[in-house]
């Protein structure tokens, strides 16, 4: 597999899926193919013919047939007869907005490099990644255009990103640069999105397209839980285990656009990038602006493979080395367990018995800092509140690392209260535009990270404690969005940089601690799950996935999450019932059996547990460590989905890398009076190998389980009484290769 070049075109082949385009005649790039692998051919004339349309502008006068709105483009300008949305626009320094970026050369590089300011893809494996880069250019404005492929063959991806650079001597504005166009030959797809809200983030929503712009896209100045950068083309009859399917996604934290356009020819525009809403960047004589990557990927095995690929790709490519295999601790963290009251006793007394439990790191949620017991005040007073820890935040540690515990903290760096010696040190570091009332959330403010002093700032407190307290983890939180952006940093005609600035101060702190303390395990949160992004995952190898701990809402949360991002990713905690979010009171193997299915962790007040509890507490963390390779690393495969049909059920498998191991688990969310008879049918096993599966008498062959399925009994024996609710219950089926 690899990128061919002949005659102005460029094939990108990977595994299974070729990328094409070429040069067009008007001298920039038009979009040829994308799809299932086809062989290298010199021309493809069956995908490069025109006809004339009418009432349409074209190219020249004699080239009548060159009607640039009938034509696939692959980074498209506005203004010379494309009437369809631009993948960017530069205005020039006399207010005009044409561009016509004409090809010029191209490099092929072997290889992924990082990108410098921003979170990207890498091949430090030397996985055959091939990186195409392809260098345009405006003529009246000298702008030059680097369009950056990069191919990771294996995983079936593609990364895009652009690169501006002004060669000319006047300003230009960017007032739009996308990460990433595709321009598909018809329309004949659904959009699965993943949108939600704060606690039950990325449901899966599958519409199909219609014709003109349907966008999701964010103005939070992060990802948001509202909507999801990742989603899918699918072809209609596409299900989880065949069809066609492209998955797109990108590197990126801030505000996002996720566009598809259909036109008047049912073709259909794919945009994606920094949301143009709220950006434009002004573009000096000499300076560079580099777009994040958008990510490519194509499948035609259906979207467990696609999640898969994309998955694996980013546990090879975007995660950082050392952590992307690595198991990740069983954690118990406080904050549904005590939230701000607690003090040194009470938080030695759960480490002690959390780790009787099994548990391997405890984290210390908010409330630990300044005067802080409760959310109205010491946001950016990151020093220890000495009524709570008297003894200072490094002789807790002490005490947790003697339990033969790891220990982490949690921080929420962007933000400031009004009630903090911060403020009261450094008001001109809050965000705010001038003359206006500053929107409070959750009675807090935003620090403008912007600015290299408050960088600065935030890097030493931390960094300061990371060495006294050998802290081993660190919980990253974010909780309100940016309001009244404006910087006095930036001149007036550079507002418009602010919210990406933002993003890339975020990233410059966390791309300075995890340079400089390697060993320290980052975990991002916004709230739970509102910066669940990739640009997060190659700082923060996991996310809390929400704050919404409630089972049943966990299980659809972490089923539309599995479309875009692999397991590994997600935090996921047992916490008490009544679940503090819903009200709901589930058994505690149900949230186990949801929990399992990521990084596993418990948050609630271990000491208050019951000896039964407890009890149960402790085999299912004996449980997880002797499969926790399975849970966080095996191949994902969605079963039943709980946003379909009555949405009562929902299942999932992991299967080993060697298909000798699987674990599978239905939920079934309320129970049925005289059921229908229900099979649970298993994927990715080996079909000739037998199974033990647990619970089950006789082993089972692999294609007997993948096509008859297991028998799931559900009928309650109410004859003999019941005793306690058969709602929110969960089976979980541990599958073990036997050898005759
Ligand atoms: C929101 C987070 O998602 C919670 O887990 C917790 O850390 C609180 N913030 C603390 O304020």
């Amino acid at each position: 597999m690899a990128i061919f070049t002949q005659q102005d075109q460029f094939h990108l082949q990977m595994d299974h899926s070729s990328y094409l385009f070429h040069v067009m005649a008007n001298g920039e790039l038009g979009q040829l193919y994308y799809g299932p692998l086809i062989h290298n051919q010199a021309q493809y004339p069956e995908l490069t013919h025109r006809e004339i349309h009418g009432a349409m502008p074209a190219w020249k006068l004699d080239t009548p047939d060159f009607q640039p709105e009938a034509l696939k483009q692959e980074y498209a300008s506005f203004g010379k007869g494309d009437f369809r949305d631009p993948a960017y626009q530069i205005t020039a320094s006399d207010g005009s907005r044409i561009s016509e970026l004409q090809y010029q050369s191209y490099r092929i590089e072997n290889g992924k490099q990082r990108l410098a300011n921003l979170p990207s893809t890498f091949d430090d494996s030397q996985d055959d990644a091939q990186t195409l880069v392809v260098t345009l250019k405006d003529a009246v404005t000298q702008v030059t255009v680097e369009l950056n492929y990069t191919i990771f063959p294996h995983q079936d991806v593609l990364v895009r990103s652009a690169t501006f650079s002004n060669q000319g001597e006047q300003t230009v504005t960017l007032n739009r640069a996308l990460s990433g166009q595709l321009d598909l030959p018809d329309a004949d797809y659904d959009f699965l999105q993943f949108s939600g809200s704060w606690a039950r983030e990325r449901h899966a929503i599958r519409t199909p397209l219609r014709r003109g712009i349907q966008s999701i896209g964010s103005l939070r100045s992060a990802s948001s839980h509202q909507e999801d950068p990742g989603f899918i083309l699918a072809r209609p009859q596409t299900n989880d285990d065949q069809g066609s399917a492209y998955g797109f996604n990108l590197v990126y934290s801030g505000n996002f656009l996720d566009q598809i356009e259909v036109d008047q020819f049912d073709t259909t525009r794919v945009l994606l990038g920094i949301n143009p809403t709220e950006f434009g960047w002004q573009l000096t004589a000499g300076a560079q602006f580099q777009t994040p990557e958008a990510i490519l990927s194509y499948s035609d095995a259906g979207l467990n493979q696609l999640s898969q690929q994309m998955g694996a790709c980013y546990q090879h490519h975007l995660v950082n080395p050392q952590y992307a295999q690595k198991p990740r601790p069983i954690l118990i963290n406080n904050w549904e367990g005590t939230y701000f009251d607690f003090n040194e006793t009470k938080l030695i007394a759960m480490a002690r018995q959390a780790k009787d439990l099994g548990i391997e790191l405890f984290v210390l949620d908010d409330g630990w800092f300044g005067k802080r017991n409760d959310d109205t005040t010491s946001l950016g007073d990151w020093d220890v509140n000495p009524q709570k820890l008297p003894q200072g935040m490094a002789h807790l540690a002490q005490q947790i690392h003697d339990l033969g515990m790891q220990f982490g903290l949690w921080y929420e760096p962007e933000m400031i209260s009004l009630a903090s010696q911060l403020y009261r040190d450094h008001p001109d570091w809050v965000i705010k535009t001038p003359q206006r009332q500053m929107t409070p959330g959750r009675n807090q403010f935003v620090l403008d990270m912007t600015n290299p002093d408050v960088v600065d700032f935030l890097y030493a407190k931390m960094s300061a404690m990371i060495d006294d307290a050998h802290l081993d983890y660190i919980k990253w939180d974010m909780n309100r969005n940016i309001t009244e952006a404006y910087s006095p940093t930036l001149s007036a005609d550079q507002q418009l940089e602010f919210s990406h600035r933002y993003i890339l101060g975020v990233y410059q702190l966390y791309a300075r601690l995890t340079h400089d303390f390697p060993q320290v395990l980052f975990e991002s949160c916004a709230s739970g799950g509102g910066r669940f992004d990739l640009g997060m995952m190659y700082y923060a190898p996991q996310a809390w996935t929400s704050d919404d701990t409630d089972a049943i809402e966990r299980l659809r949360i972490q089923f539309g999450t599995s479309y875009a991002y692999p397991q590994a990713m997600m935090g996921a905690h047992v916490s008490a019932v009544p679940n503090d979010q819903t009200g709901r009171i589930t058994p505690i193997e149900t949230r186990a059996a949801v929990a399992y299915f990521g990084d596993l962790g418990y948050e609630l007040d271990v000491t208050r547990c019951s000896a039964a509890e407890k009890a149960q507490i402790k085999r299912q963390v004996a449980f997880y460590k002797h499969h926790r390779e399975l849970f966080q690393q095996g191949t994902f495969y969605r079963l039943d989905n709980p946003f379909t049909g009555d949405r009562n059920v929902g299942s999932w498998l992991v299967v080993s890398a060697d298909k000798r191991h699987a674990i599978a688990a239905r939920y079934q969310i309320l129970n049925q009076p005289n059921p229908r008879y229900s099979q649970l049918k298993l994927r990715g096993l080996l079909p000739s190998q037998r199974y033990v599966v647990s619970g089950r008498q006789q082993p089972l062959y692999g294609d007997e389980l993948m096509h008859a399925g297991v028998f799931i009994p559900s009928l309650l024996q109410t004859t003999m009484g019941v005793e306690e609710s058969a709602d929110f219950s969960a089976q979980v089926l541990v599958l073990d290769a036997v050898d005759d």
